[in-house]
């Protein structure tokens, strides 16, 4: 009796830890019921988001991100592990950032992506566009806290670094670091040791172009302490390695009889709400909707024609007014002409 009870008590234990640790992005503990055991993800201040361009606020006081160690990070291996979810790489503390409020030291980077074949896989929108990868470097505020785990508890605690991928012609060696690996971590719970590369390699080449905004982690437990960097400008991969992105892992430990895909680990947007969104930039002419960008090329047409013809009737009038004098010269002088023949007939 003792014993089931023992028995029962531990199982529904197990299962208790399980369900709250057990997070999947589709399904029954998929995004929709992340906030049944993780109350932030029910918050007002969630991330990602769509930034809407035209509802941006240009702040021309921003200055640029300055990573500082990201070319050189040490000697020290990175590790990289596949933890079910996404693959994610630890980073050594000489990597920090500059150009944020305080200084913020980096922890980790990891991916989120899409599937084959289908749209979507970023986390962030631009004016509801899609990207097929995302990557996040992860930092913490280390002007204020001892260590990571202290920060995450912390409201001004992280840092994210939001790098939009985008497809292109060319692969990205620096981007072959990683995953070129991605076949020695197949399984969740695997993890290797890789050499140390330039982390700035990854990033876009305009780091002075971002949206800025208070935010949150995009996974459970979504604690709303994120301050995040989106950079206007994508990174470029090629079409091959990101189909090495959505084709290399699993979601499910090696054990397992029934392998299922790691892919589609991207969280939907989120509302806005009360935040605003600054961008480092003035939101240029992209930020002009379809019906604009036609009624100011119409607008311009039509002045530009207003124009040609204000000067087509100027010169046309001023070319007559000359021939109406010119024929007045010319009557005037053979009138006179005739007057003196006249004279000078007997
Ligand atoms: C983090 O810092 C806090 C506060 O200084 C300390 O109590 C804790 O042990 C540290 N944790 C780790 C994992 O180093
Ligand atoms: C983020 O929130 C903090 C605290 O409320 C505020 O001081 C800061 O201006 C906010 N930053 C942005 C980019 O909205």
């Amino acid at each position: 009796m003792l014993l089931t009870l023992i028995l029962l008590q531990g199982f529904s234990h197990a299962l208790a830890a399980n369900h709250g640790s057990h997070w999947t992005y589709k399904g029954p503990h998929g995004q929709v019921h992340w906030s049944d055991d993780h109350l932030d993800c029910g918050g007002q201040a969630q991330s990602p988001i769509d930034i809407q361009t035209k509802s941006v606020r240009h702040n021309p006081a921003l200055p640029p991100i300055e990573p500082q160690g990201y070319r050189s990070p040490g000697d020290g291996a990175f590790t990289l592990l596949n933890n079910g979810h996404t693959v994610e790489m630890s980073l050594p503390p000489s990597m920090s950032l500059r150009g944020l409020p305080q200084t913020y030291v980096a922890v980790q980077l990891h991916f989120h992506w899409g599937s084959r074949g289908q749209a979507g896989g970023s986390e962030h929108q631009v004016n509801g566009e899609t990207f097929p990868a995302e990557l996040h470097i992860v930092h913490y505020n280390s002007e204020s806290y001892a260590n990571v785990s202290e920060a995450k508890q912390r409201v001004d605690g992280l840092a994210v670094l939001g790098i939009l991928i985008e497809v292109g012609n060319v692969a990205n060696p620096a981007y072959d670091n990683i995953l070129d690996r991605l076949k020695n971590i197949q399984h969740a719970g695997q993890k290797i040791s890789i050499p140390p590369f330039d982390i700035h390699e990854l990033l876009p080449g305009q780091l002075g172009h971002y949206f800025r905004y208070n935010g949150s982690l995009t996974t459970p437990p979504c604690s709303q302490n994120v301050l995040w960097t989106v950079f206007r400008q994508r990174a470029r991969i090629s079409a091959s390695q990101l189909e090495r992105l959505q084709g290399g892992l699993y979601s499910t430990k090696v054990a397992n009889s029934l392998p299922v895909p790691l892919v589609d680990n991207y969280r939907a947007p989120q509302l806005l709400n009360q935040r605003v969104v600054f961008s480092s930039f003035p939101v240029g002419p992209s930020a002009y909707s379809a019906g604009e960008i036609v009624a100011i090329v119409f607008g311009t047409l039509f002045g530009c024609l207003s124009i040609f013809l204000t000067i087509h009737f100027v010169v046309k009038r001023i070319r007559m007014k000359r021939i109406r004098e010119q024929k007045d010269v010319v009557f005037k002088s053979s009138s006179r002409r005739a007057v003196s023949g006249n004279s000078h007939r007997p």
